[in-house]
């Protein structure tokens, strides 16, 4: 199994491998999610209509970080639902932690609108960074049983196999997926104006809803790209680390190369980046 083929001493401490805990954490979020998809009990509004929150994303965080602290207590943790909405909030928090020397950044549940609507394609995405770069991505999706997982420098896998991006070298080629973010005053025009850029020059557009999951299929080449406005650190960065290791590129919409303060990204193949990145320059759609 990959998990414990690909351990090696800089991903295990005191015996204990970072990678088997977080897909641990992931697996038992997971489950309890796809329990409670129609049968939650409470559903909030954040700062529009369109932002929404259940108890149980709240659980399922709560679950993930003391899962996480009971086996890493000096380990820093960043999750969603301990941040308060909007860019400012995120971007402090992120601040706070983004160089401690292990930060584990988790969204327990990408993908909330869907989960709400009882729409099957959510994940939940566990990423631990190292000084700032991420080193474990854990994307896991309940509703398939898929985990997504990579560790840094070596490869990335879906049922423990080997993934790799797809091979479309063209735009008009490549089916490529965004996420239409909620913001109205300067995510949602941007992102209407990649759209419009984009659309007629690709195969297809596909849009999920959850941003990580998304980031799992470029890795596992089952969309050519996926770019997005907008985002925070905990949409990404498991996702970042399953495209890189399978081959393909992440930057930001403007081709600047990602971190974890991306908020707006550009992921794909890595054959169609360049193409596709100036598609959205060009369009001035990238920021
Ligand atoms: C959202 C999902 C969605 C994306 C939004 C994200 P959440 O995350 O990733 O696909 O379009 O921008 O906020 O709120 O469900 O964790
Ligand atoms: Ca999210
Ligand atoms: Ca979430």
């Amino acid at each position: 199994m990959l998990v414990s083929d690909s351990q090696t001493q800089s991903s295990i401490i005191g015996g204990k491998s970072f990678t088997a805990v977080a897909i641990n954490c992931a697996a038992k979020a997971g489950e309890w999610i796809k329990t409670k998809l129609g049968n939650y009990a409470r559903l909030d509004i954040k700062q529009s209509p369109q932002d929404l929150v259940t108890e149980v994303d709240k659980g399922a965080e709560k679950l993930i970080r003391s899962l996480l602290l009971t086996h890493f207590p000096e380990h820093s943790f960043l999750g969603e639902e301990g941040v308060e909405p909007g860019p400012a909030a995120s971007a402090k928090a992120l601040e706070d932690v983004k160089d401690a020397e292990y930060l584990w950044i988790v969204d327990p549940v990408d993908g909330t609108t869907n989960f709400v609507h009882g729409f099957p394609f959510f994940s939940v995405s566990i990423a631990l960074a190292r000084y700032g770069e991420v080193i474990v991505g854990v994307v896991y999706d309940p509703m398939r049983d898929e985990l997504f997982v990579a560790e840094r420098g070596k490869g990335a896998y879906v049922h423990g196999k080997r993934m790799s991006v797809s091979g479309e070298e063209t735009l008009a080629t490549s089916l490529i997926a965004t996420g239409f973010p909620a913001e109205p005053a300067y995510a949602q025009p941007l992102n209407l104006k990649g759209l419009q850029a984009i659309a007629p020059q690709v195969r297809n557009i596909r849009s999920g809803g959850s941003a990580a999951l998304h980031m799992a299929y470029v890795a596992a080449g089952r969309l050519t790209a996926f770019w997005e406005i907008g985002l925070n650190s905990w949409d990404l960065a498991a996702g970042a680390l399953l495209v890189q290791e399978s081959g393909g590129a992440v930057t930001d919409t403007s081709g600047r190369p990602y971190h974890l303060g991306v908020r707006n990204v550009a992921a794909s193949n890595g054959k169609v980046h360049e193409a596709f990145v100036g598609a959205l320059v060009k369009a001035e759609a990238a920021e």
